[in-house]
């Protein structure tokens, strides 16, 4: 799939399809066409008013209409789609625009797409973001996960080959720029779709390793780090080993550098249970048809760090992943036992389902120790059910105690149509945390606030003054039903967000 930023004109361009946009007018009934789809309007006789007198199209979000052109422009086909109205367009909305037309093509096979973004949507987030959206839109609507399925199903979901950007002289570069970036982010979400949705038995700890070092192979800033059990053991993380104790894979530890100059330090720290059983908390069947989902986290560093080389962000960026495997077996961890993790605190497990936060605890005390003078520490987690309970499946719960740390993760998340809500550390709740045996357990004495209480275990283990953002992903790392730009399945959640904010710094 390649990206064009192109100067040709709407009524010139040769393409299968010719996407233009209409909007929700001033009148709330009215449909206003944007000045390239006023053009194609005339240049076809009036056949996309005709649409909106009888009430065809509306210019809805989501919305989209085609028609044949028959020879009178080169473009073969148009689709109008529709915005809505002006004055509340998102990010988000842009992209799921164009998703709509990447999926469009798909059905109607086009291979080579062009779009002509309204002047409206390039003022309103500027002509670099404005691509940025176009690539991630087409990428991510179009994304499928066929490989394991037969060869009648892959066919019929034909993607297209070329697409082409139409601009104004004055704002092809940006437009090129925005286009690059957005191919680069979109492909990286895309790489971490494919992870979480591949078979639990293929993404082992191992596996992970195994990607981490493709990854840095032949780059001069990038650097990997493979931590096996015996190492794991002598760095002292009794926390992971403890919850791999029931699996028959081996856990992996996994570092990854990138160096990118600049001042600043991030530490980036993922969970990688590679599969989410539960342990001898064991979960029920229903609950654990998704639970390949529980390295999402993890996956989502993976794609960062397939994206910075070429985003090429300054700053030097730390990527922790903690994986292994939650399994029952005699081998398993028992709820009652008690582990001195590596930063020296014991924690009494009760419940073994509880497993994120204590490999996510060891991941945090190593960045604590290992890591010099980190300027921020953020935790990306499929971590509780009640996160999903709390705010859906589509927002991602966000906690921290540094404002400035909020304000740029929100405003990385708005600038990239991820959507994240700011949830209380509230220390009121951390005496639901002791323990009559140990220094704390990894489960809250209350049925309620699941979401707050995980969060504040993963503080416990995170050195006093330091700027860390945890992310609960358990609801946006997995779509139970598609929309536009998250068919069903692995959604990539995080990646776009977390990268933009390394760019911002
Ligand atoms: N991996 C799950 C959280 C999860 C749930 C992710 C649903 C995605 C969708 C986590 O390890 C877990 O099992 N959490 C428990 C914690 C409880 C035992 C305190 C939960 O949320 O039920
Ligand atoms: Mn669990
Ligand atoms: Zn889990």
């Amino acid at each position: 799939m390649k990206f064009f930023a192109k100067t040709k004109d709407v009524a010139s361009i040769e393409a299968d399809l010719l996407a233009v946009f209409a909007f929700i007018g001033k009148g709330r009934e009215s449909v206003r066409l944007s000045d390239e789809a006023q053009k194609i309007d005339g240049k076809l006789d009036g056949i996309i008013t005709d649409a909106i007198s009888s009430e065809e199209f509306e210019a809805k979000r989501e919305e989209g209409i085609r028609f044949h052109t028959y020879g009178k422009i080169p473009a073969k086909t148009v689709l109008v789609v529709g915005l809505g109205t002006v004055a509340d367009l998102t990010v988000f909305d842009w992209q799921t625009a164009v998703a709509v037309i990447g999926k469009k093509s798909q059905s109607a096979a086009a291979k080579r797409i062009a779009i002509a973004p309204p002047h409206e949507v390039i003022e309103a987030f500027g002509p670099d973001a404005c691509a940025e959206g176009v690539a991630e839109g087409m990428l991510l609507g179009t994304y499928t996960f066929h490989k394991h399925k037969g060869d009648a199903s892959k066919s019929n979901k034909r993607s297209f080959d070329e697409a082409y950007v139409l601009v104004s002289a004055a704002r092809i570069n940006a437009v090129a720029v925005g286009l690059k970036r957005g191919k680069t982010v979109g492909s990286a979400v895309c790489f971490v779709r494919d992870l979480v949705n591949e078979s639990p038995s293929t993404t082992t700890p191992s596996y992970l390793g195994l990607v981490a070092k493709e990854l840095v192979k032949g780059k001069a800033a990038m650097k990997c780090e493979e931590f096996a059990r015996s190492e794991i053991r002598k760095l002292g993380m009794e926390g992971l080993l403890g919850i791999a104790r029931g699996s028959e894979e081996e856990p992996r530890f996994i570092r990854l550098d990138y160096n990118g100059g600049g001042q600043k330090t991030i530490v980036l720290v993922g969970k990688g249970i590679t599969f989410d059983a539960g342990g001898l908390s064991l979960k029920p069947s229903k609950s654990m048809e998704t639970m390949k989902l529980d390295m999402a986290g993890a996956a989502s560093i993976l794609g960062i760090f397939q994206a910075l080389p070429v985003l090429r962000p300054k700053a030097h960026v730390v990527g922790l992943i903690a994986a292994c495997e939650n399994m029952p077996s005699g081998r398993a961890i028992k709820p009652g036992d008690i582990v001195r993790m590596m930063s020296g605190k014991t924690v009494e497990i009760l419940n073994t389902d509880a497993e994120g936060r204590v490999v996510l605890a060891d991941a945090l005390s190593f960045a604590a120790k290992n890591i010099h003078k980190p300027d921020a520490i953020i935790d990306i987690a499929t971590l509780t059910g009640a996160c999903v309970a709390a705010l859906g499946e589509e927002i991602s719960g966000l906690f921290t105690d540094n404002e400035k740390l909020a304000q740029r993760l929100g405003d990385a998340a708005r600038a990239t149509g991820e959507k994240i809500w700011r949830l209380p550390l509230a220390r009121e709740y951390k005496e639901l945390l002791k323990s009559d045996v140990a220094d704390i357990k990894n489960i809250s004495g209350s049925r309620y606030g699941g979401a707050i209480s995980a969060a504040l275990f993963l503080q416990e283990f995170v050195p006093e003054g330091v700027a860390w953002a945890h992310l609960d992903i358990a609801g946006p790392a997995y779509a139970e039903k598609a929309a536009p730009l998250t068919p069903k399945g692995a959604t990539g959640t995080g990646v776009r967000m977390i990268l933009k904010y390394l760019l911002s710094l």
